[in-house]
């Protein structure tokens, strides 16, 4: 992770403009330790090998991972790219020719993940390198406040704004308004009277022609607020104000009962009792979110998502566009990473919206 303000005046060196020994040794390497699982992060630490060794040829593996310090990657747990680095040392300084593993494809053999070099090498898309022709991009407006009651949405400047093509708001939404895995109470878009949950709520849209005007509408668009308290201790919220008035805040409860717990403790030399809690977990994926839709020219629409779930995010975009499930395909792009957190539609505001905003009338192509 570097700040974009350190890289003022500087030069930036990409894969693309490695030696190309250099860069096939250590990506095939990384590939055959198994160092490249979604790749996001690979040709960053590609990087930072070649920067590594040509200044120290050869690293121990203390000096490995201090100099990968700075990166981040989700997947592996550094243990195999630590061991890719010190073996693409040792390959490069020994002027070695490396060849991607080779297996006999039986099963119960380990084999190189599918597409893996292409990935080390950054040449695998991604969904926000996805650029079809004449394409539109879309931006949307979340909420200023976790917690606010939405009085007014203006935005009558930001439709204004030359290369906007339309603003969209709740109201354009042809079918469902709520969306989710689990419950349905996501919605995809708030309207003027209704409370924010989060500051991920969507309140407008902006399809642009192009990422920076879309963002700019999206300054334009004025909301005004009555800023409430937001609910945000968990304990406090199990007798609290409810989130969702149709139902408790407490809305489920899991209970496990295994072997005969009263006999045990009987039995047992020392009981102890207290209240257990677990940490929060965030899936942390390192790929930021996007989708990308095209109209398929037959009155259904074409979704390209880094979802875990493509078929369930086609239930729900078919709800969102009020179409039959049949009109709409969501075609799996690898993502950066998932841990469950790809499972659920994208987020309403990214792959409704894209959709909504893409409705087959548009006739456009539009990215998120
Ligand atoms: S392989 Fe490193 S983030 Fe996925």
């Amino acid at each position: 992770v570097t700040k974009m303000s350190k890289l003022q005046d500087a030069e930036v060196l990409t894969p693309e403009g490695f030696p190309p020994y250099v860069l096939d040794t250590i990506a095939k390497i990384m590939v055959n330790e198994g160092a490249v699982q979604c790749g996001f992060c690979t040709p960053g630490f590609i990087s930072r090998t070649k920067v590594l060794l040509q200044d120290n040829p050869t690293p121990d593996i203390e000096e490995i991972r201090k100099a990968i310090k700075p990166h981040l990657c989700r997947c592996t747990g550094y243990k195999k790219i630590e061991s890719a680095i010190e073996k693409s040392a040792k390959a490069i300084h020994a002027n070695e020719q490396v060849e991607l593993r080779k297996t006999s494809g039986r099963v119960g053999v380990s084999h190189p993940k599918y597409e893996a070099y292409h990935t080390a090498i950054g040449k695998r898309k991604f969904v926000d390198d996805i650029f079809l022709k004449e394409m539109l991009y879309a931006a949307l407006k979340f909420s200023d406040h976790p917690r606010a009651k939405i009085l007014k949405i203006d935005i009558s400047e930001a439709e204004k704004l030359p290369g906007v093509h339309r603003v969209f708001a709740a109201h354009d939404i042809p079918g469902e308004q709520y969306v989710g895995l689990i419950l349905q109470d996501w919605p995809v878009m708030l309207k003027e009277g209704q409370v924010t949950n989060y500051i991920g709520d969507v309140l407008a849209g902006v399809v642009a022609e192009s990422d920076e005007i879309a963002r700019q509408a999206i300054d334009l668009i004025k909301v005004d607020y009555e800023v409430l308290t937001p609910l945000t201790d968990v304990f406090e919220a199990m007798d609290g104000e409810r989130i969702h008035p149709e139902r408790p805040n407490n809305f489920e409860t899991t209970q496990f009962t295994i072997g005969d717990a009263d006999e045990v403790i009987k039995k047992a030399d020392f009981v102890s009792s207290g209240r257990y809690e677990t940490q929060r977990v965030e899936h942390g994926f390192l790929e930021k979110e996007a989708a990308v839709a095209r109209p398929d020219g037959k009155g259904g629409m074409e979704i390209f998502s880094q979802s875990q779930g493509v078929y369930e995010d086609r239930r729900q975009i078919a709800m969102i566009l009020n179409l039959p499930e049949e009109k709409v395909r969501v075609v799996l792009v690898p993502n950066g990473g998932g841990f469950g957190g790809e499972r659920r539609l994208k987020h309403p505001g990214t792959d409704g919206p894209v959709c909504l905003f893409d409705e087959p009338a548009c006739e456009a192509h539009i990215k998120t």
